[in-house]
């Protein structure tokens, strides 16, 4: 062991450096002489290394163990109240031009933001460890394995990626044999020890950086230790860089999540859904159907690369190893697929409420509510009290191999050939329940001009209805034009008759009462089931100018109540509703400018005309 006084930084980062790979060894080391960590710890990805530093974050009151008979192997974390969500006006995408990153992202000059970090992260990780985590994305073994290395002065970020992505010693070796390129990304929750000084249990700045640098590759995020702005492997790296990537090497990153669906004649479908942060993915994912013979099974909840393959056909993977899933509304009775996965343990929660038993409790996990917990913020909590128990945002991080539902497919490299894809989002009114849409052309404009309310998995406020492509609006690493124009193109290179069909749906449509008009989780099977006999060509549908809508009588209620005014105020597509959102629709089309394929708008011209003449 050199002596740490007298050695570099960058001496210190590869003392002990297990891998012979100069490229990556030297840009360690500069991170480490800007950074100015304490130590540097290569990540092994071993039980054993989870343990010690599960063991560490307990000791230093950042992780709280659960009850083994409960929940073995979890812990729950509490992050400092003000990082609790991603921060999208904190989130940059730095590409050479301004142009290229669009009129959706924020941006700054490269040189200039470049300064900026160089600036933040001068010895950002002092009195710290710095941890190496070589990992990535998709399958090790895939044709072109997509890697990428986190530093990072946050343990609970090594934990929690060893949960969300392959990571460890044997992608070091292979993406080191290969000297392959990875994305460098760079974490630091930038709360810097003086010595002496005492840690805080969720150590943050109340500056934060989330940036992407496209041409690059590179990602560099300051301030949070929140997931969706910590675990670089996640949204920033498998979604803005990899859309950058997809761009230039003729694929889709998409935040998606696939579903396996087989009829009970014994005919498996794949289908993804797109829906915002908070809108329905991870409970669609792991969709326990409510009618009989239908079996569903999951591939993934989040996020899904999709490349034309060499027949003609998309196929999907997941990227992602594990479910990074909102808390509050994941219960026995709505998703008990996803209370199965959790309980087995080895989960991480954070900002969850704790129960005088040592387990965790978040609104609608039970319908019994406890008589007493300790809220997310550390106060006690009775069902009197006036705030949630669990942050609306909290989150449980679990292996995805611990659900019982997991599609075989989800173990292959090539993926699945897709059958459909559900473009969804949270809205009141207007969009109904289900509509097909009336060919590919006509679902990429259902994509380009989804919409929904915001919701607490951003920072800001929630409610208000944004446009979001493809679910994709915090997500694009490049101009959302651009983005379109990608769509089409990589569809132009499918084989016609092969390509998904497109259908909008929308959950959270309220009744005349102000209710949901459709009581969703499990009974979205019903949809899907319209959905694939429309694939089948059996089902019933309506002709609207928005597109097909099951008639009442085509969607499977057999078993359940749906009053007949909830059905018909979930089905409806009314006049003055579309009037209005056409008007937001032509708004936001104008927003894009140059770049907008002119498909696009020519799809919503042949809209709106055909409301013209109903
Ligand atoms: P994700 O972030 O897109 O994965 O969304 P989740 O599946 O975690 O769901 C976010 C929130 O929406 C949770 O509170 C769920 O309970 C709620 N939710 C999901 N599906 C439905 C549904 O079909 N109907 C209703 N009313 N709420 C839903
Ligand atoms: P989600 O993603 O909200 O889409 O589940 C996690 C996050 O980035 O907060
Ligand atoms: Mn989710």
């Amino acid at each position: 062991m050199a002596d740490n006084a007298t050695t570099s930084f960058a001496d210190r980062a590869l003392q002990d450096a297990p891998t012979d790979y100069a490229q990556l060894r030297e840009w360690v080391a500069q991170v480490a002489e800007l950074t100015q960590p304490d130590a540097v710890q290569w990540v092994d990805g071993s039980e054993e290394e989870y343990a010690r530093l599960a063991d560490e974050l307990v000791a230093a009151g950042t992780l709280t163990r659960l009850a083994e008979d409960k929940f073995p192997n979890s812990f729950a974390a509490f992050s400092d109240p003000a990082d609790v969500a991603r921060v999208e006006d904190r989130t940059f995408i730095c590409s050479e031009k301004e142009e290229d990153a669009g009129f959706t992202n924020n941006w700054m000059d490269p040189e200039k933001m470049h300064g900026i970090l160089d600036d933040a992260f001068a010895g950002s990780m002092r009195g710290r460890t710095m941890y190496v985590i070589p990992f990535v994305m998709g399958h090790l073994d895939a044709e072109d394995p997509k890697y990428g290395v986190e530093l990072t002065d946050s343990a609970y970020v090594v934990l929690s990626m060893r949960i969300m992505a392959r990571i460890g010693q044997d992608v070091l070796d292979k993406m080191s044999r290969e000297q392959a390129f990875y994305v460098p990304a760079v974490h630091s929750v930038g709360a810097p020890l003086e010595p002496g000084q005492e840690d805080v249990p969720w150590p943050c700045n109340s500056t934060k950086w989330i940036v992407h640098f496209p041409e690059e590759r590179s990602i560099w995020s300051f301030g949070s230790g929140y997931g969706g702005n910590a675990l670089l492997g996640k949204k920033c790296y498998a979604l803005r860089i990899a859309s950058v990537m997809a761009r230039d090497e003729a694929w889709l990153a998409e935040h998606m999540l696939i579903l396996k669906l087989t009829s009970p004649e014994g005919r498996s479908y794949h289908i993804t859904g797109a829906f915002p942060s908070a809108c329905g993915k991870t409970n669609l994912a792991l969709i326990d159907p409510t009618i009989e013979g239908w079996k569903a099974e999951t591939l993934g909840d989040d996020i899904t690369w999709i490349r034309a393959g060499k027949d003609g056909e998309f196929r999907v993977i997941n990227p992602e190893t594990g479910y990074f899933g909102v808390a509050p509304g994941t219960g026995w009775s709505t998703n008990p697929n996803a209370m199965r996965a959790i309980t087995k343990g080895n989960s991480i929660f954070t900002n969850v409420a704790l129960t005088d038993d040592g387990g965790v409790w978040w609104e609608g996990m039970t319908d019994e509510v406890p008589e007493h917990l300790t809220d997310w913020r550390g106060n006690d909590w009775t069902p009197a009290s006036e705030t949630p128990a669990a942050h609306p945002n909290s989150r449980f991080c679990t292996p995805i191999e611990q659900t019982d539902m997991l599609a075989d497919e989800y173990h292959d490299p090539k993926g699945v050939k897709l059958d459909a894809i559900l473009f969804g989002g949270r809205r009141k009114t207007t969009i109904p329940l289900v509509t097909e849409s009336f060919d590919w052309e006509d679902g990429i404009l259902k994509a380009a001009t989804l919409s929904s309310e915001t919701t607490a998995a951003a920072a800001g406020a929630v409610g208000v209805v944004r446009r979001d492509p493809m679910a994709m609006l915090p997500f694009l690493g490049y101009d959302a034009g651009d983005y379109l124009a990608h769509w089409v193109e990589e569809s132009g290179k499918a084989d016609p008759e092969k390509l998904p069909r497109i259908y909008l749906v929308n959950w959270f449509r309220r009744n005349r009462d102000g209710g949901f008009a459709w009581p969703g989780f499990g009974e979205n099977s019903r949809v899907l089931k319209w959905v694939v006999e429309r694939l089948e060509g059996r089902a019933d549908a309506v002709e609207t100018p928005i597109g097909h809508v099951p008639s009442p009588e085509a969607l499977d209620l057999t078993g359940i109540d749906v009053p007949a005014e909830d059905l018909e105020d979930a089905l409806k597509v009314d006049a003055e509703e579309w009037a209005k959102e056409n008007e937001l629709i032509e708004e936001w089309l104008g927003r894009f400018g140059e770049s907008l394929p002119a498909m696009v708008r020519e799809r919503f011209e042949a809209q709106k005309e055909r409301f013209a003449r109903a």
